[in-house]
């Protein structure tokens, strides 16, 4: 087989890595891909929101299989484009990707079908939101875009003040586009964050094994939200009970919900899970893998990743026992001094070849080759990742190669998996 995979960044590294192990697969494309994934796939230069580019690719290179990895062409529908010139795909099509392309319908779907989520209310004026709030007076408040803003779309103010600045960016000023048209307010939840990423195929659904995400610029969870500054795997807060109960209030409930909404999800379901005093609840879903929980996640999956993704395209999905190792996994992300303001580019990377450490991987995600150089391209720059008999192995064996790795202004967290390994003492 020929595999096709949309998207460039640390995420389908890591899918490109494990689809490669396949039996079945022998050779793997990527669009765009980056400077490490040149290494293991063709990679071409069209972008992973061009969907007419995508399909004329697929067309070109007679790809037998197309993963689309991204939630922007998904929401756009992609997947809906290349299953109608024939193309076996993997990924959800327009219709059910809406259930991470808008907030208002993910909320609705959920109090519908009685899928335990925090309390909000949807509005589509700014005054009747920051009326809403001053009423209200409660903070901190939390406030989320409508459609996708790269991750960046919800703010946490702590007081009026920053409300009111946080709505005029999203509302007024449009920092998001469209997808401020409408706001969500949500009541504040606490307690620790849970990412299970699920394989359905709309009949069953499987949730892969637990991830912890770790969202902060800084250390201690200080700074700003990020795309994710590393994740480890297993999740120690998602017990076997906790899974017990998502799997009968969440899991079942939201693949049953889409099915009745005519909206039937086929792919991978992300849930993003708080579990609260009151039990787990759903902060957020995701039409797809998390970045960068799949660099945690795939390691660990030892059935063909073909096997699932075939399954899954032909709703047999029921049949498959999916297998995965014991192991726990960690990964540690080095971005690029600044991010998620702004940082510099081009700066070349070293240590990434002299002197590995056995079992590391380093998945590319902002990274490039510039006359025969690797140099940093973006804002999260590799993800350093080892799996390991223990949490405390996998953690020291990922910080020993991040040691190695140079680029100028190199910034990582020294703290992941710390909560972790704090609650298991
Ligand atoms: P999201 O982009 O929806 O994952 O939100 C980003 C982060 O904001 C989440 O990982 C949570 O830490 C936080 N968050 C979102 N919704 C809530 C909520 N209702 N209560 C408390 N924190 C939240
Ligand atoms: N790591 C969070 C996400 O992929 O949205």
């Amino acid at each position: 087989m020929k595999v096709l995979v949309v998207g460039g960044g640390g995420r389908e590294h890591a899918l490109i890595k494990k689809i490669k192990e396949s039996e079945k697969v022998n050779s793997v494309a990527c669009c765009p891909g980056n400077g490490g994934i040149s290494y293991d796939a063709e990679c071409y230069n069209v972008s992973a929101t061009d969907i007419g580019g995508v399909v004329n690719l697929a067309k070109e290179i007679k790809a037998d299989f197309v993963v689309v990895a991204p939630d922007d062409p998904l929401v756009a529908g992609m997947v809906d484009a290349l299953n109608a010139e024939g193309f076996k795909t993997f990924g959800p099509t327009a219709n059910a990707a809406i259930i991470e392309g808008s907030k208002v319908f993910s909320k609705n779907l959920m109090l519908k079908y009685n899928i335990p989520t925090a309390d909000y209310r949807v509005f589509e004026n700014p005054k009747d939101v920051i009326a809403y709030l001053e009423e209200k007076n409660e903070f901190p408040a939390v406030i989320k875009a409508d459609g996708l803003a790269l991750g960046k779309g919800v703010i946490i103010p702590e007081t009026l003040d920053e409300a009111v600045a946080g709505v005029k960016e999203i509302m007024e000023d449009k920092i998001f586009g469209e997808s401020g048209n409408h706001v969500v307010v949500e009541e504040f939840l606490t307690g620790p964050e849970v990412s299970v990423l699920a394989f359905t195929d709309g009949k069953c659904v499987k949730p892969m094994v637990s991830s912890m995400d770790h969202k902060r610029a800084l250390d201690g969870d200080k700074g700003l939200n990020t795309g994710g500054m590393g994740t480890i795997s297993p999740n120690p807060y998602y017990t076997e009970e906790v899974a017990k109960e998502c799997m009968e209030k969440i899991f079942i409930p939201t693949i049953d919900a889409m099915n009745k909404e005519g909206r039937t999800f086929k792919g991978c379901l992300y849930f993003g899970l708080m579990i609260t005093p009151k039990g787990p609840k759903v902060i957020e879903y995701n039409c797809r893998f998390g970045d960068p929980e799949t660099q945690v996640v795939l390691p660990r999956l030892k059935t063909d990743i073909m096997d699932i993704f075939e399954a899954i395209n032909n709703e047999t999905l029921s049949e498959l026992d999916i297998e995965w190792y014991d192991e726990a996994c960690a990964c540690v992300i080095m971005a690029s001094g600044g991010y998620p303001k702004s940082y510099l580019k081009g700066v070349e990377i070293t240590g990434l070849t002299d002197g590995q450490l056995d079992g590391v991987t380093v998945y590319h995600a902002g990274t490039a080759v510039k006359d025969g150089r690797l140099v940093t391209s973006g804002g999260r720059v590799l993800g350093v990742t080892a799996l390991g008999n223990t949490l405390e192995d996998a953690l020291k064996k990922s910080y020993s190669a991040v040691d190695k790795i140079k680029f100028e202004n190199a910034h990582y967290r020294k703290d992941i998996g710390q909560k972790a390994l704090n609650i298991k003492k």
